[in-house]
């Protein structure tokens, strides 16, 4: 059996058979949304090949259980590029949700906003995404399904569904392009002076990887920034770990609403 194959029957016989329909990853400071679910939580620690997942703010647990009437796989905490240099950092646990039954992944993100209408504690759904670090998680992989279109990877209907559901909760959601910068030193003033020329939104150190390698899975996927600041260069606040995770609580209650109503709405 694979290892994702492995790590799916440890998880059943803890959370039961019942397949999950969409996995949800947590970014910095959004942890807690793990604790909104009704179910198991599995430490990654009890899952072997899953991340140490050691950055501050994130809840190194896989929840699967009910979250408005939906099974959900919920990961409290996801692997960076940055950890270990290893941009497919998130491949197996993203091979094990597909494993699990699901269909869809959602992830969120603390990022920094390029946008002056984009202040700190909004919300943004991305759009679209620049690879601005250049890496790829496929690099290595060895099938002809490596070649992977992006054309749309930010599922259509998916966003349709968040935009819709941001609405009828009245939660301000704004569109966006998010670019991939590999951290963990944050960005320079000119580095965002150009991509902001570049077309991007808002800048973080996550999510592009996962989306390659859950649209290499064939999952379908959304992502969506809670803005923990103003990027760099952007306004005279302080950028730092400790003002992501402060911060991330105004974009997580939105976030929160937001992902219930969607939930729901399925
Ligand atoms: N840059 C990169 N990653 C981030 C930022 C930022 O400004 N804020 C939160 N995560």
């Amino acid at each position: 059996m694979s290892k994702s194959a492995d790590l799916a029957q440890i998880i059943r016989a803890e959370a039961g058979d019942a397949p999950v329909e969409l996995g949800l990853i947590l970014g910095s400071g959004l942890g807690h949304l793990a604790g909104a679910v009704e179910g198991v939580a599995i430490p990654y620690a009890k899952l072997p090949g899953f991340p140490h997942a050691g950055v501050s703010g994130h809840n190194p647990n896989l929840v699967i259980g009910t979250l408005e009437g939906r099974r959900v796989a919920v990961f409290g905490g996801r692997a960076h590029y940055y950890e270990s240099g290893r941009p497919d950092a998130m491949r197996l646990p993203l091979e094990v949700l597909k494993e699990l039954g699901a269909g869809a992944v959602i992830a969120t993100n603390a990022a920094g906003s390029l946008r002056a209408d984009m202040p700190t504690g909004s919300v943004m759904l991305l759009t679209d995404h620049i690879n601005f670090s250049g890496l790829n998680p496929l690099i290595g992989e060895p099938s002809d399904a490596r070649f992977v279109p992006m054309t749309e990877a930010y599922d259509p209907a998916m966003r349709a569904g968040l935009a819709a559901a941001a609405e009828a909760v009245k939660v301000e959601l704004h569109r966006g392009v998010y670019a991939w910068y590999s951290g963990p030193s944050f960005e320079t003033p000119a580095e965002i002076r150009a991509i902001r020329n570049m077309g991007a939104d808002a800048v973080g150190m996550s999510t592009v990887p996962e989306v390659i390698l859950a649209r290499f899975l064939g999952l379908r996927a959304a992502a969506i920034s809670t803005i923990t600041n103003m990027a760099a260069g952007l306004s005279a606040e302080q950028i730092s770990h400790e003002h992501t995770k402060a911060m991330a609580p105004l974009g997580a209650a939105k976030l929160e609403k937001l992902l219930r109503a969607y939930l729901k709405s399925l």
